[in-house]
């Protein structure tokens, strides 16, 4: 019995090797994922100003050279893009405003972010579908993540207050290290992150301005006191990350340089409109009185030469906005850096965004690193619409129906991500192979002897394998 029992002993590491050093096949890591968004980051404001921590990010990982956020360019609608993939014509959160044309309520953005009704128009952000798919997901200020969906809350979320300060440094790293701890200390896999600058600042001093330039330097400096928080949690190796925004921000044009655009000039409120959204920047929405579509449509199409107006079904289909039943009949967006008023000119902003997404103002950033993402890569432009299923790709969630494509930013990722679990497949097959042929040469009672040997030890390494993912790796086994 000297042969048979040489060839088992042959044959056992062929065999161990298969069952044991490798993750068993169809199963396969995902790491943890944090999404942070920096409200009203211009694709460009890294280029005035000195930021050695995103350029050091830009070495060490993705950087796109812009980011096209979809129309409306505004805070809710384009975060509720980034988070579910759908245009907004499809997720229905067309405005920061929620608003009632019955009761004329209106809601301003902080007051919407507890509301439900606002947010839960049948298209599943991102969290729900990964918490639904066995994943542990927070929302930190992050725009829609203190509202239910189809009856469900995100697991942890953090709803910013009315009197909280957008730029407080302190309070930015304090929030990077509640962050960390939910990542290490809760085993949380996604996390929103979400910022309230550069966009006041924008707003309140306009984007080419000094004040603008040291505020991205604040934001550069928590960048960097991310990437050292990271290292500290010894979340290097874990982590993937995505720091993205909603628009961009242009300079607004004002009196005496230009003639401002000022509705009450064409029409009558009093006697043509039943309720208005307008005074909030570069858009506006109508509803007329019953009768009175076309003439409000009349009176404004060509009423200012800076004013784009439309009657909701004719809304140019490039934008993916007008569908929703909550876009009023009338719709208008004006040029760059021209506002909307209504009956008085009351604007004060010297910054605004909102405008047409094709203007290079409204361009916003993406960036991204982490051990999945290629180093010093430069990716192409691409639509805000295609991160979704990238951050499904990541965290191995399947995801809803959506509008983007994963072809668009799948070279963003190393190489071996896709190969990965491809060339397990095909190793694990090689090595049955080999170990069939060899088991055919020796004969029915070496396969026998073979079998009977190699099963228990199959059996206790596997659990051991098993083990020891449970307690030292802080990534999670799933199945595909
Ligand atoms: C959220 O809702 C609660 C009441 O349910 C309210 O007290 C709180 O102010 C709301 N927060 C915001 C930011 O609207
Ligand atoms: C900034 O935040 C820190 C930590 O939350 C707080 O102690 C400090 O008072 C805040 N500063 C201002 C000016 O609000
Ligand atoms: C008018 O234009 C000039 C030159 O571009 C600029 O310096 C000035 O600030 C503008 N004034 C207003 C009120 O926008
Ligand atoms: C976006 O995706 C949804 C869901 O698949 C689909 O119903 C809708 O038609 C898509 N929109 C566009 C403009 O392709
Ligand atoms: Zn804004």
């Amino acid at each position: 019995m000297t042969g048979p029992r040489a060839l088992a002993l042959l044959l056992l590491p062929v065999l161990l090797g298969w069952a044991g050093g490798h993750p068993v096949p169809g199963t396969k890591s995902f790491r943890k994922l944090l999404l942070i968004s920096f409200d009203g980051f211009r694709w460009d404001y890294d280029q005035d100003v000195d930021t050695p921590n995103m350029d050091r990010l830009a070495q060490e990982g993705v950087k796109a050279k812009y980011l096209t956020p979809p129309f409306v360019t505004m805070t809710s609608p384009s975060h509720f893009t980034t988070i579910s993939g759908r245009w907004i014509e499809d997720h229905g959160v067309i405005h920061n405003m929620m608003f009632n044309t019955e009761t004329q309520w209106k809601y301003s953005f902080k007051t919407t972010q507890n509301k439900t009704e606002w947010w839960d128009n049948g298209v599943l952000p991102l969290w729900i579908t990964a918490q639904r798919q066995g994943r542990k997901t927070a929302s930190f200020h992050y725009p829609g993540g203190g509202a239910k969906y189809q009856g469900e809350a995100v697991q942890r979320s953090l709803v910013e207050s009315h009197t909280h300060p957008n730029g407080n440094e302190t309070e930015w790293r304090q929030n990077i290290d509640i962050v960390m701890n939910w990542f290490t200390k809760e085993d949380f896999d996604f996390v929103t992150l979400y910022y309230g600058e550069p966009d006041s600042v924008g707003h309140l001093y306009g984007p080419d301005t000094e004040n603008r330039r040291a505020m991205i330097q604040q934001i550069d400096r928590t960048i960097g006191y991310l990437l050292e928080a990271i290292g500290r949690h010894s979340l290097t190796e874990h982590l993937n990350v995505i720091i993205t925004s909603d628009h961009g921000m242009t300079t607004m044009k004002k009196k005496p340089n230009i003639t401002e655009i000022l509705l009450r000039n064409y029409i009558s409120f009093k006697d043509l409109v039943q309720f208005d959204i307008v005074d909030y920047g570069g858009f506006g929405m109508l509803l007329p009185k019953p009768g009175q579509e076309e003439a409000v449509y009349q009176a404004l199409k060509n009423a200012h030469p800076h004013l784009n107006v439309y009657k909701k079904e004719e809304f140019p289909e490039r934008f993916h906005f007008a569908k929703h039943e909550r876009v009023l009949p009338i719709v208008m967006y004006a040029d760059p850096g021209y506002s909307i008023s209504g009956r008085i000119i009351l604007y004060f902003n010297k910054g605004d965004h909102g405008f047409d997404n094709v203007y290079m103002d409204m361009k916003t950033i993406f960036r991204a690193f982490g051990p999945d993402f290629k180093k010093n890569h430069l990716a192409e432009p691409f639509d805000s619409i295609h991160i979704y299923p990238l951050m499904c790709k990541l965290l191995g969630v399947t995801p809803e129906p959506h509008n983007g494509s994963l072809a668009v930013t799948q070279e963003m990722l190393v190489d071996t991500y896709d190969q990965h679990t491809g060339a397990e497949m095909k190793r694990a097959s090689a090595l049955q192979n080999t170990a069939i042929s060899l088991t055919v040469v020796t004969g029915v009672l070496v396969v026998l002897f073979v079998a009977g040997v190699t099963f228990t030890v199959f059996c206790r390494k596997k659990t051991q394998r098993a083990d020891q993912n449970s307690t030292s790796e802080p990534v999670r086994m799933t199945e595909l």
